[in-house]
């Protein structure tokens, strides 16, 4: 099959400030490894030729060409004849395998371990299970008694919910994938924020959406005014928000914000995918808000979407979509092709853990403070210059350095054995080289020895004479 050719502005602002402490050719290499390992540019894609490259990078193609030939050396690159230079992952051999989990120090992911009770509400389950079995176990809308806990608790919070305007998903994940193929036809716009979570972007994309950005500023959160100019000149079908710690900024929206948003978007019948996975993950946010939903005075304009993943165990898959029961209905019908259904066992357990939700809560509430105070400490020891936007909950810390290091600190890192999300990842098109996202999920032991790595790496990438790196330092 013919590999799809990356534009060369696309691979040029991808790339961003690619040029490091080493030679150019092993830095433009490394930047290209990184950028497949952690998803920005997808394997089986296909560079531009040399020419092209050397041209718009201001290169000579014996670079360019130095460049490729590590990256086949390293198994990043196949080359055939005719077929010029694709990416690959490579399997077996190379100078910066893809570390396997245990290996290295994972904070790539904002994720933990399970609550204490999993365990033993599995065992509570079990009494549920017999009656289960008696059917045929395909619950295409999610187990009735887990469908009317959820309704329940949107009610208690604001939103009025009867079980018809729930659907129980393979966790928050699938949810929005489900909302992606069943409300976006190709060419459609969604309005995504950027910085953001990067695979629900995927998901549109996939669906075949065309992205617009709306900016979430690590101090100052939204620019409603921005969101509804997008609204109002793009029409756009979908507009996905995390308006309660988002991620990766854990910033949460104003009241005035939600207001702004939810208006514009149900004036111009664009729909707004609220994904609640980290809304109740708070450690001392300083204002009271409300659900999204509760914005919505009509009913059709906000589909909420949870899960169980970030607040009892992520081994669970088990999310779900509040919405108007028409929506519903279309989710329900549009499944069928893919995906039968959540599997009872993990939504029994689910059912079983929200009888002791606050404890839940409390337990995880406790652990991301102490892990964002161990950062904050963390950076001022070893890291003093770089900023620490606040952070009141959620499962991530957004940092700025005041130098576009992001990437070859995160390549400079990872041969120090710490995998972390670089900036970039976060973006849509090579932006945020200051920033990186360190998870609030891990422990406090983690997350000081992360940052006594940045700090290690940090020196590697501050190449004597080099603006970025010196300015860092
Ligand atoms: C904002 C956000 N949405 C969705 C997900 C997917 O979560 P899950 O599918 O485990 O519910 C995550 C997980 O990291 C997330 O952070």
């Amino acid at each position: 099959m013919a590999s799809h050719q990356i534009p060369i502005h696309q691979l040029t602002s991808l790339l961003g400030e690619w040029r490091g402490p080493s030679s150019d050719y092993t830095s433009l290499a490394e930047r290209v490894r990184l950028m497949v390992i952690d998803g920005r540019i997808k394997a089986g894609a296909r560079l531009p030729s040399e020419r092209v490259m050397a041209e718009h990078l201001g290169i000579s193609r014996t670079t360019v060409n130095s460049a490729l030939a590590e990256l086949r050396a390293s198994g990043y690159v196949r080359s055939r004849q005719g077929s010029g230079s694709v990416l690959d992952i490579p399997g077996r051999t190379g100078d910066l395998p893809i570390p396997q989990a245990g290996d290295m120090l994972d904070l790539s992911r904002a994720t933990s371990a399970a609550v204490p009770g999993v365990h033993a509400a599995a065992e509570r389950a079990l009494r549920w299970l017999p009656a289960r079995l008696t059917t045929d176990g395909y619950e295409l809308s999610g187990l009735p008694a887990l469908r009317e806990t959820l309704a329940d608790r949107y009610t208690a919070s604001g939103v009025p919910t009867t079980p018809e305007n729930i659907v129980v998903t393979s966790g928050s994940a699938g949810a929005i994938s489900l909302i992606a193929r069943t409300l976006l036809a190709p060419g459609d716009r969604v309005i995504v924020e950027t910085p953001g979570y990067p695979h629900s972007n995927d998901a549109f994309r996939s669906a075949g959406a065309r992205l617009l950005p709306t900016i979430v500023d690590g101090d100052l959160g939204w620019d409603a005014d921005e969101f509804a100019g997008t609204v109002e000149r793009a029409l756009p079908t979908l507009a996905y928000v995390m308006p309660d710690f988002h991620n990766p900024t854990s910033r949460s929206m104003s009241d005035a914000v939600r207001t702004t948003i939810v208006d514009v978007a149900s004036r111009h019948g664009t729909v707004i995918v609220s994904d609640e996975t980290t809304a109740e993950l708070d450690i001392d946010r300083s204002e009271a808000t409300l659900p999204l939903a509760v914005y919505d005075t009509h009913g059709n304009t906000v589909i909420s979407v949870g899960s169980a993943s970030k607040t009892m165990w992520g081994g669970l898959r088990v999310g779900w979509v509040r919405a108007s029961s028409t929506i519903i209905d279309r989710l329900v019908a549009a499944r069928f092709s893919f995906d039968l259904g959540a599997a009872v066992m993990d939504q029994l357990i689910t059912s079983e853990l929200f009888d002791g939700f606050d404890e839940v809560i409390g337990y995880r509430q406790e652990i991301h403070r102490a892990s964002r105070d161990a950062l904050a400490n963390a950076l001022a020891r070893h890291l003093p210059t770089a900023h620490l936007h606040p952070v009141e909950g959620g499962v991530a810390a957004w940092v700025r350095f005041d130098a576009p290091v992001s990437s070859a600190l995160t390549v400079a890192a990872r041969r120090r054995g710490l995998l972390i999300g670089a900036g970039p990842w976060f973006g849509l098109s090579g932006e945020f080289e200051r920033n990186i996202r360190v998870p609030i999920t891990a422990t406090p032991d983690a997350i000081e020895r992360a940052v006594a790595i940045l700090a290690d790496a940090m020196i590697e990438t501050a190449r004597p004479g080099r603006e970025a790196g010196r300015s860092v330092l």
